[in-house]
């Protein structure tokens, strides 16, 4: 048996805790330096570093699982490297390299190996890079000096009841602005949402359905999660597109899946609110959120509620999890290339 702490992996929830390493690194004239494991969990800023003053950050999340055969892998991590780059980019900041991203990855999560929830406890290692100005700036500019953390921390399901559907609400604010930051993981973006969550949660909702900042007509993706719908029939599997939601890992992955393991049929296009009341089935899908069904939606006009509501997800929902989990813990045989090992 794989030595492991002492913590009740079966109970834990979607919360932070104080692994014993991080890996940190800082740039600074130009360049990332060569990074290091650290204990120390505290960051120490100048007053007016960038990301205090013009939010300049930038941010991922993926696990890692231990698999049936006891090894200790991740899911598509270069994805995650690869749209980190893009965000720093996109908010003028410098991309942390793709192998430097891999091999930070390796390094923390060995470091931290005995926080990798046992298998089958249904709890993983959520992993956390980010990258922030550190440097000071007054006038509003991208700043000079950057640091580049990669934090983890084991975490249970990200909705309370794990698996069972929730109930969400449309909200009247959005969290992104057309042609503006929600393709991207910006900490800014998830500032935006805060209040919508606040009264969603205050109405008993908690998540949000936000629509399109535009018209408010087409469904785009919660506070933390791209939906998916299943057609009345069973047989397609809809996914909002749209140019103000972050492209979600989870759901490229289950369009593939959707398509070669299920055989369903995929479509990818706008999906107006108007027309979900028609759909079978609703759910959620992203790293903390895995995929969370979604049993009821309310608006103003009332509630839309899916299949048989809050009591037990629908069935093409049971097999999408069944199917991507399976992949992800090594039940199930895994494209090419989506599974990264490390232990
Ligand atoms: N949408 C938002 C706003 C998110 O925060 C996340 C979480 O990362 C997702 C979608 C799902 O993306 P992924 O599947 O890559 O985790
Ligand atoms: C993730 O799924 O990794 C996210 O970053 C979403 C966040 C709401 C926890």
């Amino acid at each position: 048996m794989r030595k492991v702490k002492d913590i009740d992996w079966g109970n834990l929830g979607f919360q932070y805790r104080s692994c014993d390493w991080r890996y940190v690194s800082c740039y600074k004239d130009g360049s990332w330096d060569e990074g290091r494991l650290s204990d120390d969990p505290n960051v120490v800023l100048n007053e007016c570093a960038g990301i205090l003053h013009y939010c300049q950050e930038c941010f991922e999340g993926l696990k890692a699982y231990e698999t049936v055969n006891g090894d200790i892998v991740c899911f598509r991590p270069e994805l995650n490297a690869e749209r980190m780059a893009y965000s720093a980019e996109f908010l003028c900041m410098p991309p942390f390299p793709k192998e430097r991203f891999m091999d930070a990855l390796d390094k923390v999560v060995k470091a931290n190996i005995e926080y990798v929830p046992p298998y089958g406890s249904g709890a993983s290692l959520y992993i956390r890079p980010y990258i922030f100005g550190s440097g000071p700036v007054i006038g509003v500019k991208p700043a000079d000096e950057y640091m580049f953390r990669m934090i983890v921390m084991p975490v249970g399901p990200y909705f309370k009841g794990g698996a069972k559907p929730i109930a969400i609400m449309v909200s009247d604010y959005d969290r992104a602005a057309p042609h503006g930051t929600g393709h991207i993981k910006a900490g800014l973006n998830y500032a935006m949402s805060l209040h919508a969550h606040e009264v969603a949660k205050e109405a008993g909702y908690p998540e949000n359905m936000f629509l399109d900042p535009k018209e408010h007509k087409y469904v785009e993706e919660t506070g933390g999660a791209n939906f998916y719908f299943i057609s009345a029939d069973g047989s397609t599997f809809v996914t909002p597109k749209s140019g103000s939601i972050l492209p979600s890992i989870t759901r490229r992955s289950l369009v593939y899946v959707a398509e070669h393991y299920l055989g369903l049929k995929v479509e990818e296009r706008r999906v107006e609110f108007a027309e979900i009341g028609e759909f079978s089935e609703c759910g959620l899908c992203g790293t903390a959120a895995v995929i969370s069904p979604v049993g009821l939606v309310h608006s103003h006009e009332g509630d839309i509620v899916f299949g048989k509501g809050l009591e037990e997800p629908g069935p093409v929902t049971k097999k999408l999890y069944d199917t991507l989990t399976g992949i992800q813990l090594g039940t199930i045989e895994a494209p090419e290339g989506w599974i990264h090992k490390i232990a």
